[in-house]
């Protein structure tokens, strides 16, 4: 038996159910649109989307403070799947009156400041990829960090008035990795230089051995409070128009 390897029924099974999870979108909610933020996660769910030809949209929220290794990402990944990466960014107005007041750093000034740029940069562009959506499709996995647990499949989006679902989460990254060794997925190459999760260059950095995945994501704040908007709780709603322009 040396040399013989077990069949990946577990990794099949994950693959199988993150489709099947996709397709019900569709039949329930169509249409339906991915966002991607270009990392690990959302490129197995680009390559089953366009492998499987399910007729889901894919969408980057391009915040301008993204990596250069991310933005060549898209560049190669829309090369390689032949289908369109849509890229939203922030208002111009809002985004003025921002840096006028607090300056392209003004992010670790205080817990507001940054999100509030988060709110600009992410939140806001958010709302006008998703407009038109039965759906929305996202990367999320419970053990990513301690305000991912509660994680579910698939979920009602109070604040965006549409349906939620997570493909992969119950995904462990070995999982992830594991889906795009095998089918050769292009992928960021900072992941390899200790960036599991990946977001503004500003906001991002390496992790140490042992810490949580999201750990080097607004590393100087509270690991309770690390979320941009783009996924509030229920208890932590994402802030109103009204709320970013004032
Ligand atoms: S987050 O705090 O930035 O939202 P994370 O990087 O873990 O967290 O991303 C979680 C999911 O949010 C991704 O899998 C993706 O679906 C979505 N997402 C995050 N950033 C972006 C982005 N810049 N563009 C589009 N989708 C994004
Ligand atoms: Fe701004 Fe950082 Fe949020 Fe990006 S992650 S939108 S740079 S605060």
């Amino acid at each position: 038996y040396i040399g013989f390897k077990m069949p990946q029924t577990h990794a099949i099974s994950h693959t199988k159910a993150a489709r099947a999870l996709m397709i019900d979108a569709i039949r329930d909610h169509g249409p339906v649109t991915l966002a991607s933020s270009m990392g690990a996660e959302d490129m197995v769910l680009v390559d089953l989307i366009a492998t499987n030809d399910l007729g889901i949209d894919v969408f980057v929220l391009d915040t301008g403070r993204l990596h250069t290794e991310t933005l060549a990402l898209v560049q190669q990944a829309r090369a390689r799947y032949g289908i369109d990466f849509k890229m939203y960014v922030p208002d111009t107005e809002q985004l003025q009156t921002y840096l006028a007041s607090h300056g392209p750093d003004g992010i670790f000034n205080s817990i507001d400041t940054r999100k509030t740029c988060c709110a600009i940069r992410k939140v806001e562009p958010l709302g006008r990829a998703l407009k038109g959506y039965g759906a929305w499709i996202t990367g999320m996995r419970r053990d990513q960090s301690v305000t991912r647990l509660g994680v579910p499949d698939s979920e009602w989006d109070e604040p965006n008035g549409l349906h939620k679902y997570n493909p992969l989460a119950n995904w462990s990254s070995e999982d992830v990795w594991a889906y795009i060794d095998q089918h050769k997925v292009p992928h960021n190459p900072l992941h390899k230089q200790g960036y599991p999760s990946i977001g503004c260059a500003p906001c991002t950095r390496a992790i140490n051995e042992g810490e949580d995945d999201r750990a080097g994501r607004w590393w100087w704040e509270n690991p309770d409070t690390k979320e941009c908007g783009l996924h509030p709780a229920s208890e932590n709603p994402a802030p109103t128009k009204s709320e970013v322009s004032s």
